[in-house]
Parts: C-alpha cells; structure tokens; sequence
C-alpha cells in the first residue's frame, strides 16, 4: 500500500473487490515506467489522488473519493490485455484508455463518472478532456505520479 494515513488505508482497503481480483493479481506482472509494475502505479495513483481530493474538500469542492480511487485503481488496467501491452509505445497510449474503461465497465461495474475519468485520463494526448472534476482528479495524478515513478524510482 501506498497510503499515507489511516483514513487514505481505509478509503483504499473498500476496494478489495479490485485489489483482490485476478486482474489486479495481473496488473501486478505488467511492467510499466520502466521498473514498477501496473498495479504499483495504479494503486499509487490512487493515494496521490487521495491527497489532492483532501486539499479539494478543504477548499469546499464537492467530490467523490470513492469514485476517484476505483478509477485510479482502473485507469491503466487495459495494459493487462496482450493486444495492448504488445503494442508499440505510442500506440499503447492510445489504446490502453479504451480497453481499460472496458475492463472497468465489464469486471467492475464502474459507474458513468469512472468510465469517464479512465477513458480520459491521458488527456491531452487524447484531444477530449475529462468531462467530470472526479475525472481531472485521476489525470492529474497520474501525471505527479509517473513523473515521480520515472523521475526518481526508476533511474536508466
Ligand atoms: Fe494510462
Ligand atoms: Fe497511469
């Protein structure tokens, strides 16, 4: 876990249902930003995700954790697929949204606003934005997150 408090433990530890799944078991053998594996980053994400939501709600936003952190945990869970994590690397930044919101929708039953925030999370590189703040959230996470994982973790 990469939780910083109990409350960041306990928020993470309500998503056993993905934690525990053999896709997430999977995620696990996926390399991803050169030394860290998918499930790492994901759940990573995750707990930057959880910090920012705190400063959010400090300043009076109104947003769903809950939503957020499925979604982080989800968001790069297509890289799972063959299809995708064979594929060269610009092509796999294409394709890992779609496949991952697939995923999220068909094994998870993620909701509309998680859908969203997957399929978009690599916005601008894909040219539509999140449609929901829940959705900005995870993407901006994902950015501090693989910059730090391919800034400091993982020196080549
Ligand atoms: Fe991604
Ligand atoms: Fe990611």
């Amino acid at each position: 876990m990469k939780c910083r408090n109990k409350s960041e433990e306990k928020m993470m530890k309500q998503e056993k249902d993905i934690l525990f799944s053999e896709r997430f078991f999977k995620a696990s053998e996926v390399r991803h930003h050169y030394n860290t594996s998918v499930a790492d980053h994901s759940e990573r994400t995750a707990a930057y995700a959880m910090r920012i939501c705190s400063w959010l709600k400090r300043h009076s936003v109104r947003i769903s954790e809950e939503d957020v952190v499925r979604a982080c945990l989800l968001h790069d869970i297509g890289m799972t697929d063959e299809k995708v994590s064979g594929s060269v690397s610009f092509r796999k930044a294409y394709l890992h949204p779609k496949r991952s919101e697939q995923i999220a929708k068909n094994e998870f039953q993620a909701n509309e606003v998680q859908c969203n925030a997957i399929r978009r999370h690599m916005w601008p590189i894909c040219l539509i934005p999140p449609k929901f703040r829940e959705g900005w959230v995870v993407m901006a996470a994902d950015k501090c997150c693989s910059l730090w994982e391919i800034t400091h973790k993982c020196r080549i």
